[in-house]
């Protein structure tokens, strides 16, 4: 069987490896892929992971049995919808779907429809108007671009001469292009987050295991988000109560919404959580599997993934069980220094080769010799699986010490907030 995957990232080389552990024999393709995926795929960086045309005039070249594709632009460009148009099967929601990450607006006005526990918010389309309302607002106050930006479009600032400034380079400066030229502000909301991905086909859902995701690039939560520094599974603050508060109240009205709105979700739907102290509160949804998050999930999950994503495709999730093991997962992103800012590429990366199976890479490319260099923010996922948090993380940590690459940056403590959590502290 050929299958294709649309994405280069750490992502996209979990759900690889992932696939390829459960079904040895698949012929995989990974548009544009990175340079460490060729050890177990064909990758074709001559197209781009937003080129519908180019993606799919491959798929329909090749004969490609089966797409998934991943990253947030190309669902919300419609990747999903045109690959169907010529008779491939997706994992992947079409545009409408993708909808409720594409625009910020429409996914806060959905869970309005639908009774959805989430922040207070109000849609601006107008700069003077969202000056007004931010001047009469008290802080820290949360200002989102309206549509994608690459997971960077969230600003919290904690005066009004700072959102003042936000607004302006958002909406009037257009940071974010077409993207920031709306916004939504929000309450600020304070608690513990949690991940959930789930798999769904529109008719049923089913989660799998929850995480915590460290989106700050500092200890400490400290400095301004990053598409993510490091993440645990299960994550601790998902009790059995939680877990239940979650279903009842956001996970199965979120269905029964994208249902009575005739929206066919097939892939994976992320909830991102916070548990307030007045109780469990989205804060977003991806149409999308995330990103360091699929890096422990994944390996966490039993079964095969290759025959969810079929039944997701045909609708038949159901007949399917999504079950994970009991172990615990860590991982820590090495990334370059200046992340998120701009970045020095090409740093030589070195490792020993029995920790290779722990590895998951990122940003990278080879140099003319063959050797695998930096290419990009976020380089390469370290990973550690255990019995316990503690065991996961001592493992993960201890496989980091052994990569080296020029100037790279990790955060130290990821999982430590995870450990008081369990502590009771
Ligand atoms: P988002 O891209 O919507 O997930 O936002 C990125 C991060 O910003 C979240 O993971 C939170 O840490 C933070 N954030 C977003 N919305 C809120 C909110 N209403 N209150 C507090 N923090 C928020
Ligand atoms: N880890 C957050 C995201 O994938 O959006």
């Amino acid at each position: 069987m050929k299958l294709s995957i649309i994405g280069s990232g750490g992502r996209e080389y979990a759900i690889a490896q992932k696939l390829l552990a459960d079904n040895p024999q698949l012929e995989l393709h990974i548009l544009p892929g990175n340079a460490a995926m060729e050890d177990f795929a064909y990758i074709h960086p001559e197209i781009t992971a937003e080129d519908i045309t180019g993606v799919r005039e491959f798929c329909q070249k090749e004969k490609i049995d089966f797409c998934v594709v991943t990253p947030d632009n190309p669902l919300v460009l419609g990747m999903v919808d045109a690959l169907e148009e010529v008779g491939i099967p997706c994992f992947g929601p079409r545009r409408a779907g993708a909808m409720l990450e594409g625009s910020k607006s429409f996914a806060k006005e959905f869970m309005m429809r639908h009774g959805i526990p989430t922040a207070k918010y109000q849609h601006f389309t107008d700069f003077s108007a969202a000056l007004e309302y931010a001047r009469n607002s008290s802080y820290p106050l949360v200002i989102k671009a309206d549509g994608l930006a690459l997971g960077k479009g969230v600003a919290i600032p904690d005066s009004f001469t700072a959102a003042e400034e936000v607004l302006r380079d958002f909406m009037l400066g257009q940071k974010f292009g077409e993207s920031s030229r709306q916004v939504v502000i929000e309450e600020y909301l304070t608690g513990p987050e949690i991940s959930v991905l789930s798999f769904c086909d529109g008719k049923t859902i089913k989660p799998l295991v929850s995480s915590m995701d460290h989106k700050r690039i500092y200890d400490g939560d400290k400095g301004p988000n990053t598409g993510g520094m490091g993440v645990i599974a299960p994550n601790p603050v998902f009790s059995t109560a939680v877990a239940q508060e979650f279903q009842e109240k956001i996970m199965l009205p979120t269905l029964a919404g994208l249902q009575a709105e005739h929206i066919d979700f097939r892939g994976c739907l992320y909830f991102g959580l916070m548990l307030t102290a007045s109780g469990l509160k989205v804060i977003e949804y991806n149409a999308r599997f995330g990103d360091p998050e699929t890096q422990v999930v994944l390996p966490l999950l039993r079964g095969n993934l290759l025959e969810i994503f079929q039944a997701v495709a045909r609708g038949e999730l159901e007949k399917v069980k999504v079950e994970s093991t009991a172990q615990h997962a860590a991982c820590v992103v090495m990334a370059a220094a200046g992340y998120p800012g701009p970045v020095e590429k090409g740093q030589e990366i070195t490792y020993p080769p029995e920790i290779l199976p722990y590895l998951v890479f990122a940003g990278v490319k080879r140099s003319a010799a063959g050797t695998l260099l930096s290419n990009g923010g976020r380089v390469i996922n370290v990973l550690g699986y255990g019995d316990s948090l503690t065991a996961a993380l001592n493992k993960a940590y201890e496989n980091v010490e052994k990569v080296k690459f020029g100037s790279c940056q990790f955060r130290r403590d990821i999982g430590k907030r995870a450990l008081e959590i369990e502590a009771g502290k």
